[in-house]
């Protein structure tokens, strides 16, 4: 059975890049992304939609299997920055906001797939995305942070779950990668010289190299399940 991956947040970045080693390899794809819906070919598909909207969600999972068979690969790629601002001016609405796109979105679609893979009585995989941010506390990062380390124990989580369902379920946490995410933040006066120096391998990550070791949890790696894997230039390795 030629398989089918939903790539959320595919149209940009690492979702963009996921996608086209997933078509290089085979896999027709399906692309839910807010961005309008680029122009359909005979492998790939695209819907727009908001993530965090469950009645959206249901309809585009059930369409993308109408179109291409059973959604059996899912890479969680969708996301947005956080607010960058002290905790004591965070407020209700921005939290809720972050964690609602990166928690409750990643549940969302996840569980749509899962039903398919079940009802289907295949096997599946599914990458979701984390951050180094995920890992200890980090001045201004208190949305987005707690939202990432939010991610990594929602994976965990579904892969105790889904095991039984012949379903793995992993992530990647990325480190600086330059996708138009952070190419914005640079243009906003971010200086990423502090990053580069700080990670032992020197520079920031492409997309391209984000989506290999994606590729390889979601396609590759049979034993590999409740993991979340650092691609970072070593950044989380370092002492102090
Ligand atoms: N770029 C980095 O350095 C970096 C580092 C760590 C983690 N990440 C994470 O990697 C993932 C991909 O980021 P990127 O850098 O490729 O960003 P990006 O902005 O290039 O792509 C993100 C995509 O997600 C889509 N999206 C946002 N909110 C959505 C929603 N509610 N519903 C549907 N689609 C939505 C956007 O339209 C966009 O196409 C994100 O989860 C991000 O938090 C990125």
């Amino acid at each position: 059975m030629c398989e089918h991956a939903v790539v959320t947040g595919g149209a940009s970045g690492i979702g963009a890049a996921v996608v086209a080693r997933l078509l290089e390899r085979g896999v027709r794809v399906t692309v839910l992304d807010l961005a309008e819906p680029a122009d359909d070919g005979e492998q790939l598909r695209h819907a727009s939609l908001d993530v965090t909207d469950t009645e959206a969600v249901e309809a585009a999972m059930a369409q993308a299997r109408e179109a291409f068979g059973p959604v059996t690969r899912l890479v969680t790629s969708h996301g947005i920055r956080g607010a960058y601002v002290p905790a004591l001016e965070l407020d209700a609405a921005q939290m809720n906001r972050v964690l609602g796109v990166h928690v409750v979105g990643t549940l969302l679609v996840a569980n749509a797939m899962a039903r398919q893979v079940r009802d289907a009585g295949a096997t599946g995989a599914v990458v979701t995305i984390s951050s180094t941010t995920a890992y200890g506390g980090w001045v201004n990062q208190a949305d987005y942070g707690v939202a990432k380390a939010a991610v990594s124990q929602l994976t965990q989580n579904l892969a105790i779950e889904w095991a039984p369902l012949g379903i793995r379920v992993n992530s990647v946490a990325p480190g600086h990668t330059l996708t138009p995410m952070v190419q914005q933040m640079i243009d906003q006066g971010y200086d990423v010289s502090a990053t580069k120096a700080r990670t032992p391998l020197g520079r920031l990550a492409t997309p391209d190299e984000m989506a290999g070791a994606i590729e390889h949890l979601l396609m590759d790696a049979t034993f590999t399940t409740g993991v979340c894997v650092p691609v970072d230039g070593g950044w989380t390795s370092v002492g102090k």
